[in-house]
């Protein structure tokens, strides 16, 4: 797990808080708008997995 502070996607400097800010704020449900959004994973793609984690937690909670 991560730390808000902690980056996520270390190419695109994105911490765990930044990625959550950007799904919040932008309404995002899919993990291509979070791309077009940030341009997170678009280097070497290693934190795709985690990036979606995040993602689906976002929208699990906004469905609770
Ligand atoms: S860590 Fe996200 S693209 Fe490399």
């Amino acid at each position: 797990m991560f730390d808000d502070n902690d980056f996520v996607c270390r190419h695109m400097q994105l911490t765990k808080a930044d990625i959550i800010k950007v799904i919040r704020e932008k309404d995002i449900t899919s993990f291509e708008d979070l791309q077009d959004e940030t341009d997170v994973a678009t280097v070497c793609g290693s934190c795709v997995a985690d990036i979606e984690e995040i993602l689906e937690d976002e929208i699990a909670k906004r469905e609770m």
